[in-house]
């Protein structure tokens, strides 16, 4: 089934990519590196709106559960015992939240850090570094909890967030 619209697969990718390239052009600041930081910004302003205005599974609503049941969702996990979810599972849809929000305010903080009123503020600049450093580890246990969850479910999730397309539901399943 669709489960993956349009905007949300070209956002990820472009978002995916522009983080990667900012980071390995930050040397210095530099205008490469700007301008990927902007990309980077837009994707990550432009998709939490989508988070409000998107289909089904694109919206926050969807698939940012309570903490309560985000807790009970990790205990089943240490069972091995978790349902499949067709759209975010509850860990991974506050992992989406944490990592946009993070991107966001990494890419405010360098803009800020260009702008005329907080040009060579050593706080703004390590603040920027300190943000862009969180998203390392963020994306390593993004990229690990899709991994898990991939092998887990027997399905290739990155693939369906190239195509859109999902296994349909079971009759366990939560969709
Ligand atoms: C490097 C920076 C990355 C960032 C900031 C990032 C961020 C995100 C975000 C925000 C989402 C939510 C998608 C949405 O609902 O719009 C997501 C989902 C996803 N990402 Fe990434 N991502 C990154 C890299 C990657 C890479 C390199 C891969 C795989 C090769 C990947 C695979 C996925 C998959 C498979 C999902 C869907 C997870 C699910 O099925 O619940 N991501 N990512
Ligand atoms: C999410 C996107 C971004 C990431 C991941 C990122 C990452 C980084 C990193 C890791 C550094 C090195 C920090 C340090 O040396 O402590 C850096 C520096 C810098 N960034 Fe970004 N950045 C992003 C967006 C931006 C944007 C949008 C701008 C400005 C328009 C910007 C401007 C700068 C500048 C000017 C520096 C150099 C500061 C210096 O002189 O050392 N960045 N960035």
């Amino acid at each position: 089934m669709k489960v993956w619209d349009g905007f949300v697969r070209v956002a990820h990718w472009t978002l995916a990519s522009s983080v990667i390239l900012a980071w390995a052009t930050h040397e210095g600041g530099g205008r490469w590196h700007e301008w990927i930081g902007y990309v980077a910004l837009a994707t990550a302003i432009l998709r939490i709106l989508w988070g409000f205005a998107g289909s089904r599974y694109a919206r926050f609503a969807q698939f940012v559960y309570a903490p309560k049941t985000t807790l009970a969702y990790a205990g089943s996990v240490l069972k091995g015992l978790e349902p499949r979810y067709i759209g975010h599972n509850p860990l991974g849809g506050w992992m989406v939240v944490v990592l946009l929000l993070t991107v966001t305010a990494s890419g405010f903080t360098g803009w800020l850090f260009t702008t005329d009123r907080f040009w060579g503020e050593e706080w703004l600049e390590e603040l920027h570094g300190a943000l862009s450093n969180a998203l390392l580890p963020l994306v390593a246990l993004h990229l690990a909890g899709v991994i898990f969850t991939s092998w887990k479910h027997r399905e290739n999730l990155v693939r369906a967030m190239f195509t859109g397309k999902k296994r349909d539901p079971s009759a366990t399943d939560v969709s």
